[in-house]
């Protein structure tokens, strides 16, 4: 699959195949991040400087300096990347940055670094939608192509997505409350567990009786999810306890039972009402061990699934090349803006 973008400055058209670099930078919360990949699929160079550190102490990613960290890493991101992959600017087919959704001043760091590459080494530049790029992970090192029905699951989002092409996604489904990551951070922070909470809980789950407690489903739209109930559910389940002999473990992993099964439930529907036969798992939720486990248990029923190795679950600037280089809903005006929620 070729694409004809125009570079930003001369305007000459620039053909992107399956041996051009991508460079991609990612700055929409708390990672700074820079890849180069090859034709969307061969990762040659990822650079992730995390912030978690920083935002440690305050329980939660503060704006404002998670801004200035972005800025104080992006140079030595960038600077890193090339060294990675042995190459140069010139090198490059074209830049792409996450234009949201995210932190404003975050993406703004990120996506003004882009354009200026772009503009520097005369290339085309490419904006995406940091959402898109959770799901392109799935193109890394795979030969996965569309159709497939797509499971986002995020600290912002939780969606069914619908992916018919390239160009073609709809979302059939979404949370009306909490997403699933924010529901594991807040539940996480219920029982004491420091910031960011998902996956410390995860590893608690697994050592734990998924079914010692029973935690009730929300009853939305047939693709919908809400988990704002459950919360309040595992909230009660922690007072009657007092603060005395609490089954931490058995908690986790039955508050991670009832969000799973949900999940896979109505992922489950979605394939069998569309009659499509991939399923892809996205977001950094995707690193959860058992909504992984129950997504790869559908191969058994006949699917093909997929999920991102770990250190393309999280954030990273890879998923963005990829994006950049499959999806054909990129935002290519080098005036677009940077936007805080799809
Ligand atoms: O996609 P992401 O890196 O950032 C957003 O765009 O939101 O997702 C971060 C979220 C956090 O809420 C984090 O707690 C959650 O993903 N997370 C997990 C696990 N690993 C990360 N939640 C549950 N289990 C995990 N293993
Ligand atoms: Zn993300």
């Amino acid at each position: 699959m070729n694409k004809i973008k125009n570079t930003l400055f001369s305007n000459k058209p620039v053909t992107i195949n399956k041996d051009s670099l991508i460079m991609a930078i990612e700055s929409s919360c708390d990672e700074t991040a820079c890849a180069i990949v090859k034709g969307g699929r061969e990762v040659l160079a990822n650079v992730v400087a995390s912030q978690i550190k920083v935002h440690e102490e305050y329980g939660g990613v503060i704006p404002e300096i998670a801004a200035r960290e972005h800025l104080e890493a992006i140079n030595v991101v960038i600077d890193e990347t090339f060294k990675q992959a042995g190459v140069n600017g010139n090198a490059i087919s074209a830049f792409a940055g996450t234009v949201g959704p995210g932190l404003v001043g975050c993406l703004l760091v990120g996506l003004n670094a882009t354009k200026t590459l772009a503009l520097a080494y005369d290339k085309p530049f490419i904006g995406v939608n940091h959402l898109n790029a959770h799901i392109a992970a799935n193109f890394i090192d795979t030969n996965l192509e569309p159709p497939f029905i797509s499971l986002l699951v995020s600290g912002g989002h939780t969606q069914i997505i619908k992916v018919s092409s390239y160009s073609d996604m709809e979302i059939i489904g979404e949370t009306i409350d909490d997403a699933v990551g924010e529901a594991y951070d807040k539940v996480a922070r219920l029982i004491g567990l420091p910031y960011p909470g998902g996956p410390k809980l995860d590893k608690l789950a697994q050592e734990g009786n998924s079914f010692a407690f029973k935690l009730p489903e929300a009853k939305v739209g047939e693709y919908d999810f809400s988990f704002s109930g459950l919360k309040t559910a595992v909230l009660r389940l922690v007072k009657s306890f007092d603060g005395k002999d609490m089954p931490v473990n058995d908690i986790c992993a039955s508050f991670q039972e009832c969000v799973s099964s949900t999940l896979v439930k109505k992922v489950k529907k979605a394939l069998e009402t569309y009659n499509y036969k991939q399923v892809v798992l996205a977001g950094g939720v995707a690193a959860n061990s058992e909504i992984r486990k129950k997504i790869f248990d559908l191969e058994k029923e006949g699917y093909k699934a997929y999920a991102p190795i770990m250190k393309y679950c999280t954030d990273n600037a890879s998923m963005v090349a990829s994006s950049a280089f499959f999806f054909d809903n990129t935002f290519d005006d080098v005036n677009v803006e940077v936007f805080s929620r799809a």
